[in-house]
């Protein structure tokens, strides 16, 4: 029998404490079924409100971080008020009301008094520089490009156009338009290299030293970081293998690796990967997010532009996702998760994150066979282990 108020307590309970609140599977379950019963109880009205309005978290997150008002409320002692936080971020009164009370509505910050506010935990998270980098990527980067998607799947274009050029009104690829938005650029760069920190990596099934150090000399090239971004790779290996033999070496665009770590025994090399690859029988060959970049015809040319250097012991390493063949059921963990982020290359690359099949074909086609592929997250991040064939 129904119980409103037994479940109004209960989900309190929750609130109070949610990290405790039954195991990990059944956070999960309530989680899904917190938002089924959420729309389930919407009016027509409500849901129209909720979908019409759906970008406005990320628009409103933005102004909070770039706008000072989280930082604003951070410093301060005890509640702030309208005055300070119009002065310091520089907005008139008025349009920070609303943009308050809706940061309200959103459990990011809490009105503790009338027109007098405090931080929460979500401020708080907003200021971590990962968030702040995902939140400027997505929103300054990709939103424009979300938002011209169903223009260029309703209308033709010659191939080359990708809906982030359409929003952007640009004719540069991302990459090349990041050149010229240099705090674009560093924001996504930064949000590569720190978005899976607290997930598990290819080195956790990889062992680095038993499959590439074999007989391996202090001449030998045992890690080539292809399109590496900012080069965060480099000191998860060296953590797992402090005497590792031989060299490592991050490529990328010159551009980025001005930008990129600095970290003891890592080279650099200014490489296109659309180009021959110059570094001949390096032990490994690493593409981390490269692939899901482009479609298979340039895949292919990227990978068989290293098959000429590829020697006896080198072997190919993507680390990408490779999503079942058999697509999970709708509400399994992740899900939403891979899916909008294949929605997202589709927006920026006009490409889509793979399939186990997908990768087969395409790496068969490559002229490489696959050896293993070994899944380290629940989200499907796998590093695929392929050598010439
Ligand atoms: C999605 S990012 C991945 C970066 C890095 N592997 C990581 O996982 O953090 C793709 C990288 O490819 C680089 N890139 C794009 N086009 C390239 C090209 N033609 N040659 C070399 N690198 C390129 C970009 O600068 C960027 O760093």
């Amino acid at each position: 029998m129904a119980a409103p108020q037994l479940l109004i307590d209960q989900l309190k309970l929750l609130i109070e404490s949610p990290e405790t609140y039954g195991n990990e599977e059944q956070r999960h379950e309530i989680k899904r079924l917190g938002r089924l019963a959420s729309v389930a109880l919407e009016a027509p009205f409500e849901t129209m409100q909720r979908l019409v309005y759906s970008l406005l978290p990320l628009v409103a997150a933005r102004i909070g971080q770039d706008c000072a008002l989280f930082s604003t409320l951070e410093a301060s002692q005890g509640p702030s008020d309208l005055a300070e936080l119009s002065g310091a971020s520089g907005l008139e009164p008025r349009i920070l009301e609303s943009i308050m009370d809706y940061l309200c509505t959103q459990g990011i910050v809490v009105e503790a008094e009338k027109q007098r506010y405090m931080p929460t935990k979500l401020s708080h998270l907003l200021l971590v520089p990962l968030f702040n980098d995902a939140v400027t990527h997505f929103h300054d980067n990709c939103l424009p490009g979300f938002a011209a998607l169903h223009r260029i799947l309703k209308e033709p274009w010659d191939s080359h156009m990708t809906a982030f050029k359409l929003g952007q009104h640009t004719d540069e690829d991302f990459y090349t338009w990041l050149e010229t938005h240099p705090a674009n650029q560093a924001a996504f760069h930064r949000f590569m290299e720190a978005q899976f920190a607290s997930l598990p990596t290819w080195l956790d099934v990889f062992d680095v030293k038993t499959e590439l150090g074999r007989d391996a000399g202090p001449t030998d090239i045992m890690f080539v970081d292809v399109g590496g971004g900012n080069g965060s790779q480099c000191p998860g290996l060296t953590k797992v293998w402090p005497d590792m033999p031989g060299k490592m070496i991050l490529q990328d665009k010159p551009q980025v690796l001005e930008k990129a770590l600095r970290v003891d025994g890592m080279e650099m090399m200014g490489h296109d990967f659309l180009t021959e690859q110059p570094v001949r029988d390096a032990r490994a060959y690493y593409f981390r997010q490269v692939m899901h970049n482009y479609d298979d015809k340039i895949c292919i040319a990227i990978l068989k532009a290293h098959g000429g250097a590829m020697g006896e012991h080198s072997v190919i390493l993507i680390d990408d996702k490779v999503l079942p063949d058999d697509g999970p059921p709708t509400g399994s963990p992740g899900v939403e998760y891979t899916a909008a982020l294949s929605l997202a290359m589709k927006v920026v690359f006009d490409s889509m994150e793979r399939r186990e099949s997908h990768w087969r074909d395409l790496l068969h086609r490559a002229g490489l066979a696959i050896q293993d592929i070994r899944k380290f997250t629940r989200f499907h991040d796998a590093i695929i282990v392929a050598r010439k064939v």
